[in-house]
């Protein structure tokens, strides 16, 4: 490593992006400094938004001459402070990265830059017939870099796999600033180690990644969604379970409370589905190519005397007001505070526990604290927010995580690990998984400038 100084790696920076787009004042750089929860942040030297994948290499190559850290941020949506610096590092935006091209309608096919949104991939898909496997609500601007490199969940996990199933050809470069690229990718390859699997859930730890080339899944012409009050988690859970086992049709699992519901219907101004209200909800969508899913859906919920609290929608607008109440959960809870957003999952056969076990262990450490669960039933994925603590006391975190390893679950279901689990990687996955992790940093960014203190601490 050569000794350079900031102003000689900003001079360098500039001479590789281009004045304009290495912003160096406060102001500009704000927004890319601070989280979506804003429970993390940290100042950075520069944010740099290359426009090339030469220009990303030529970043790259000059940081780690400077032994300069790198955070590369997509959107700017994680949920675990992964995306922003945190002592001084470089920002890499890949916005500039936004090309939706070469969607093959044949195979189902298409080859993007990382900074494409979601939702920018969605509405060229959707032009062809197809639609992209993993969905969220971040979807207008999570990159599909951001969200391979946390290899995102979201709400079709149990029909289509998250973002790493997605993945057919990435192009990603190193720390040292070699391209490694693997296009268009093929459905069947099994020629060497799966460079692209590894890359997705790394969290910008081991390479950035600058185009993927994504499987896409059909899209459905009919689509149904209900939403079904319950009196318990249990009773909640059992019937997603059943749901699961009988409708080949289903999409999407969502659990939600009431309390997050009034929540999201004063936050959204929107209204209740229903009359009745219940302490648990469950949202049911469902979806073909042929039949309409709505009257499985109601023979379901009739069935299971679901009665009046229920409602079904199978029009646009109507399936849209629906999904608002589960979907605007995270921007109703972020607009009462700065949350502890902990993301986990555990075992079908003890969901309903979590559930109901999860306020209960954040009130034996902060009684003042104000707990909201929701989550993806259908994967065992339970979203447990906290409001009230300072975002540094990290007591609610411990006591929600801890009960999730005595549940036999993960503490990262699909955010990703990112600054605010790193104590806890290796009370979930053990000393030998860890070490076996560290082995691949190393071999992938040995001067260890890849998104410092995220995945693992920085001083061990
Ligand atoms: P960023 O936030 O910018 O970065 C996330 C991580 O990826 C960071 O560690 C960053 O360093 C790294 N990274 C970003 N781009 C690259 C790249 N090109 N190369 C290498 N590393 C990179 N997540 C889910 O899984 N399921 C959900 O249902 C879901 N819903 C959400 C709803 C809302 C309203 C919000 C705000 C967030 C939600 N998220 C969800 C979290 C978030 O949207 C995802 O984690 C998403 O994948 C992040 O994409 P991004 O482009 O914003 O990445
Ligand atoms: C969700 O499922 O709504 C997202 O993962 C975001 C969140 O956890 O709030
Ligand atoms: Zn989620």
């Amino acid at each position: 490593m050569r000794a350079v100084t900031h102003d000689a790696l900003l001079s360098a920076l500039r001479d590789a992006v281009g004045e304009r787009h290495c912003l160096t004042d406060a102001a500009l750089r704000a927004s890319y400094e601070t989280d979506w929860t804003r429970r993390f942040t940290g100042p950075a030297i520069a944010v740099v938004r290359p426009g090339s994948t030469d220009e990303v290499a030529a970043v790259l190559r000059e940081c780690t001459a400077a032994g300069v850290g790198v955070v590369p941020q997509g959107g700017n949506t994680g949920l675990v402070g992964g995306s922003v610096p945190r002592d001084g590092e470089v920002v890499l935006s890949l916005l500039r990265l936004s090309d939706v091209g070469g969607l093959d309608a044949d195979a189902g096919e298409v080859t993007v830059g990382a900074g494409a949104t979601l939702a920018a991939v969605q509405s060229a898909a959707r032009r062809t017939g197809w639609d992209v496997g993993v969905d969220l609500g971040a979807r207008d601007s999570a990159t599909i870099g951001g969200m391979i490199a946390t290899n995102a969940g979201g709400v079709n996990v149990l029909r289509h796999g998250p973002m790493r199933r997605q993945l057919l050809g990435f192009e990603a470069v190193l720390a040292d600033g070699t391209v490694l690229r693997r296009m268009p990718g093929m459905p069947k390859d099994n020629t060497g180690y799966d460079l692209g699997g590894l890359l997705a859930g790394s969290e910008g730890t081991l390479a950035v990644i600058t185009a993927a080339h994504l499987r896409l899944v059909p899209q459905l012409a009919r689509r149904a969604v209900a939403v079904a009050g319950f009196a318990s988690a249990l009773s909640a859970v059992t019937v997603a379970a059943r749901a699961r086992r009988e409708l080949g049709s289903i999409l999407a699992l969502e659990l939600f409370t009431d309390d997050g519901m009034e929540l999201v219907l004063r936050h959204a101004r929107i209204g209740a589905p229903f009359a009745e209200r219940m302490p648990f909800y469950l949202l049911l969508e469902a979806g073909s190519d042929e039949d309409d899913p709505t009257d499985d859906l109601a023979t379901l919920l009739e069935d299971v005397g679901a009665g009046a609290a229920a409602a079904i929608a199978n029009d646009d607008a109507g399936r849209h007001r629906l999904w608002q109440l589960r979907e605007r959960h995270t921007e109703a809870v972020n607009a009462e505070g700065v949350p502890h957003k902990l993301d986990v999952s555990v075992p079908l056969a003890r969901y309903a526990e979590m559930v109901d076990r999860a306020p209960q262990a954040v009130a034996a450490v902060d009684s003042a604290a104000r707990t909201i669960v929701y989550g993806h039933v259908g994967d065992g994925n339970v979203h447990v927010n906290v409001l009230g603590p300072a975002p540094e006391d990290e007591a609610v975190d411990d006591a929600v995580l801890g009960l999730v390893l005595e549940l036999g679950g993960s503490v990262s279901a699909e955010h990703g690990i990112g600054v605010a689990k790193v104590d806890w990687l290796v009370r979930d996955r053990g000393g030998a998984a860890v070490a076996a992790m560290r082995a691949i940093k190393r071999a992938w960014d040995p001067a260890g400038i890849l998104n410092p203190g995220v995945l693992f601490a920085r001083d061990s």
